[in-house]
């Protein structure tokens, strides 16, 4: 089965009077969304923040987090710190256009999560196999379970030096369930209750969020799925700015350094077709609901 996910779109700009629009079902049916000849431009005193000194040390990223704004992630103080807020913010809004004119059918429903700026180089090497995103993976996290609410996220590639953002994506959703299903057992009796009390997760693990996690760490823990199963290289080159779900498309970044990214969050009931979502999927191949 050869992988076939990324559709090109020829956009030259961020703003609503672009010529794509209305793609919702490509999005939510599990494609990668790719605009060669979209830039995030950096003007002559951000250049200088496309350098990994930059970074703190200890965060992945360098982030503002919403609804405050604040900048996290950063060794940046006073008017370097402000100038590095202004560049991320200015992201977070062309993304928010963007997603706005790709999906008006989201509308008053996308919510900003974190816009973030990578300046470090993409690592292969990680303490732990579940963090490492050069394996292929759906995002799921163990402390912050979603609740069948999406993750769709708008990377930008903003490398100076001509380095594309090297991913491999994979099978479609449903096959990648198909998987790891019958071998995914019921989560401890009163786990979800006593991670949630414990604090070490934010709100209560649903029996969706159990699956996406096995799903998650399954996959992440299997050579030689991460091997032989049906996959493609894609290589984004700086100016390319690329869309998707992110809980959907099985991907894994291979190397690269210098890119933005915004995350969105959009209830799996204000989807323009819920039946394509993770929720729905498993839903029907488990024969339960899932939000309970
Ligand atoms: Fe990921």
């Amino acid at each position: 089965m050869a992988v076939d996910i990324v559709r090109e779109f020829p956009d030259t700009g961020w703003a609503s009077d672009g010529p794509t629009r209305g793609v919702e079902a490509l999005v939510e049916d599990g494609l990668v969304l790719a605009f060669p000849h979209l830039p995030f431009v950096l003007d002559d005193t951000e250049r200088r923040f496309l350098d990994a000194r930059w970074a703190d040390g200890k965060a992945k990223n360098i982030s503002v987090r919403w609804p405050g704004g604040e900048l996290r992630g950063t060794a940046a103080e006073a008017s370097d710190a402000d100038a590095l807020r202004a560049m991320i913010v200015r992201y977070a809004e062309q993304a928010e256009a963007l997603a706005l004119r790709l999906f008006p059918h989201y509308a008053g429903h996308l919510r900003r999560g974190n816009s973030s700026f990578r300046p470090s180089e993409v690592s292969t090497r990680q303490s732990s196999w579940r963090k490492d995103d050069s394996r292929l993976h759906i995002d799921a996290f163990p402390s912050n379970p979603m609740q069948g609410t999406r993750l769709l996220r708008v990377f930008c590639n903003v490398n100076p030096a001509g380095r594309p953002r090297c991913w491999r994506v994979g099978e479609p959703f449903e096959a990648h369930a198909r998987r790891y299903l019958g071998a995914i057992g019921e989560p401890l009796p009163g786990s979800a209750w006593l991670l949630a009390t414990l604090g070490i997760t934010k709100r209560r693990r649903t029996g969706y969020d159990h699956l996406m996690l096995q799903l998650h760490d399954r996959a992440k823990a299997d050579a030689e799925f991460q091997r032989s199963s049906p996959q493609l290289a894609v290589e984004f080159a700086p100016g390319t700015t690329w869309v998707c779900f992110s809980d959907q498309v099985l991907h894994a970044a291979m190397g690269g350094q210098h890119m933005m990214e915004q995350t969105f969050y959009l209830d799996a009931g204000d989807l323009a077709h819920p039946a394509s979502a993770p929720l729905a999927i498993l839903e029907r191949l488990t024969g339960r609901r899932l939000l309970a």
